[in-house]
């Protein structure tokens, strides 16, 4: 059965991501020493990592997600996301701490930034996975981030292609097949 695109090489091994997730809880658990926290995921690519991170961070949290409309409207940063699920949980006062898997070029987070400080948070910081580092400007660097990613097409651990692979334990880069 022909597939446009293949399985490439594995670029993080799940032990890999396991250890780098365990640090970044103990970061993010040393990071806040008072008040609430609001772990929030952006769905659906954050729902493993956000799994896993939030079992590495001991201290008291609440879990969260945000869904947020596509590119529908074209890749410009236009700063008129859409939430198709917002938060039940009240953010005002609260520490907010927005999980992404990765930082493309950035649009999804500027967007998602500009919404979030609009809800008046005591504060508000960023978990990626993955940082692309291609970003020509964000709102707000990641605080938090687990591995620089390289400039792939990346599959797993969340990550998809065209709603396939999310469910890898592991990260690998997607190839055209070779002739
Ligand atoms: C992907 C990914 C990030 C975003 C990164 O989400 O999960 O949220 O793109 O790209 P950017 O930095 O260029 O904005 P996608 O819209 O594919 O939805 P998904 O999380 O459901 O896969």
């Amino acid at each position: 059965m022909p597939t446009a695109l293949e399985l490439g090489a594995e670029v993080f091994s799940a032990d890999r991501i396991a250890a780098r997730v365990e640090e970044l809880g103990a970061e993010i658990n040393a990071h806040y020493l008072t008040g609430d926290l609001i772990v929030l995921g952006l769905l659906k690519g954050s729902f493993i990592f956000l799994g896993d991170l939030v079992r590495n961070i001991p201290r008291p949290l609440q879990v969260d997600f945000l869904v947020a409309s596509s590119y529908g409207s074209g890749r410009s940063t236009s700063g008129d996301v859409r939430l198709l699920y917002d938060p039940e949980t009240g953010l005002r006062g609260k520490h907010i701490l927005l999980v992404e898997d990765i930082v493309d070029s950035g649009n999804t987070l500027n967007r998602l930034v500009r919404l979030l400080r609009g809800r008046e948070p005591r504060s508000l910081e960023i978990c990626a996975l993955l940082h692309k580092r291609i970003a020509r400007s964000l709102e707000l660097e990641p605080r938090f981030v687990g591995f620089n990613a390289p400039p792939l097409f990346l599959v797993g651990y969340g990550l998809d292609h065209a709603e396939d692979y999310r469910h890898l334990p592991f990260i690998a880069s997607l190839e055209a097949p070779k002739e």
